[in-house]
């Protein structure tokens, strides 16, 4: 008999020493209301990390081993059904699903899960495993940051920190299939040619300009003449997942009235905002979190935004993420998987493309 896998921590700290490949107990049948679900693919974000690392307001189910409580981690992930018990009509063996609810421990080979947690996906040609795996948080935070906070029109400016992040790249490509333009700011790469690279690789996207963050700070003055130029001063919305000076500085560029949505902390600096934008110009410093939104809304919007994100995919107006995918074998024994598990970690460490889990059974 097959045993499902996890990727556990049994205590908090830094994800590449303390998280570990661990067997778990042969599953049960599914009872009523639940369905077995094998993971396709899951993603490591960085919140799933922080959760690891006891910096996030969320808390991971744990499962017991051997008496001992192991935490499992993952809150984002595509899986195939498996199996549904009773009661369950919504869902048969081979739909995919994507997680309704945060925190359901999506590093795994398999799981029972509730079926109202979960939302079915179409069928559809254009879904491949890593958009399935990555359509659930990332571009539906970029959704709705893009239209909850302020009526943009076509072309209308946004301005946003951190773009060569997922969020940020589904924020350049959502805003160009709705006709608006984005200011971008990304770090600098350790050579002149990588930074024009990756400058280069968001305007394929459809960035219409792209900064570092280095330049804004070195030359704060000329950069928010350059913004004023382009915006012609006319910048309702700063989308902002890093914070640190250079968000500082490109506050400055907002018009009256404006909205700073923070929704990361990815420096791990403070937000600092000069009190004569609050005053003066009523900038609006306002926060947003999906999970929030998912934990408010109903299985229908679960299912309509899902919608909305894969007609984007469809259309090819998204696009996939930068991505790697480390498989954890069947073959494997537990302390193997952990190596292979910490060796990728570690050299992500220093960025690069994001991971995406691949688990087998044991
Ligand atoms: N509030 C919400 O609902 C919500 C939803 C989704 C994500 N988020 C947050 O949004 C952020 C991005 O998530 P993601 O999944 O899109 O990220 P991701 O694809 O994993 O990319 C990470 C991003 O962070 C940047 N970064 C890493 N370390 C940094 C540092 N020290 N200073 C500045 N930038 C740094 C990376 O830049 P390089 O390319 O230069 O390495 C990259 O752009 C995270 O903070 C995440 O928690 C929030």
């Amino acid at each position: 008999m097959l045993q499902p896998r996890a990727i556990t921590y049994t205590e908090k700290g830094a994800p590449a020493s303390v998280l570990r490949v661990k067997t778990l107990p042969t599953l049960a049948a599914p009872t009523t209301g639940q369905i077995r679900v094998k993971f396709l693919l899951s993603p490591a974000n960085p919140a799933d990390m922080n959760v690891v690392e006891g910096v996030y307001p969320a808390r991971a189910p744990s499962v017991e081993v051997d008496g001992t409580a192991h935490s499992l981690c993952g809150t984002e992930g595509v899986g195939r059904v498996e199996a549904v018990g009773e009661g369950v009509r919504s869902l048969r063996p081979s739909d995919w699903v994507v997680m309704g609810r945060s925190q359901l421990g999506t590093w795994r080979s398999s799981a029972l899960l509730d079926a109202a947690s979960v939302t079915k996906l179409p069928a559809s040609p254009a879904l491949t495993p890593v958009h399935a795996a990555t359509l659930a948080i990332n571009p539906p935070t970029a959704l709705r940051m893009l239209r909850d906070f302020t009526r943009l029109s076509r072309s209308s400016w946004v301005v946003q920190t951190g773009a060569t992040s997922g969020v940020g790249r589904a924020v350049i490509q959502i805003a160009r299939a709705m006709g608006v333009h984005t200011v971008n700011l990304v770090r600098e790469r350790r050579t002149q040619q990588q930074t024009d690279a990756v400058k280069e690789e968001l305007k394929a996207l459809g960035a219409t300009h792209v900064l570092t963050n280095e330049e804004v700070v070195r030359d704060s003055k000329r950069v928010r003449s350059l913004i004023a130029n382009w915006t012609q001063s006319d910048l309702p919305l700063f989308l902002n997942c890093v914070g640190g000076q250079e968000t500082t500085e490109v506050a400055k560029t907002l018009s009256e009235g404006a909205h700073l949505v923070t929704y990361g902390a990815m420096s791990k600096k403070p937000l600092c905002i000069p009190p004569g934008l609050l005053i003066f110009k009523d900038i609006k410093s306002v926060g947003f979190w999906m999970s929030k939104w998912y934990a408010k809304s109903s299985a229908e919007e679960r299912s309509a935004i899902a919608g909305e994100i894969i007609q984007l995919i469809e259309s090819g107006s998204l696009t996939e993420p930068p991505h790697q995918i480390v498989s954890i074998g069947g073959h494997q024994t537990d302390q193997q998987a952990t190596q292979t598990l910490r060796d990728a970690l570690a050299a992500q460490a220093n960025g690069g493309k994001k991971i995406l889990f691949e688990m087998e059974d044991s």
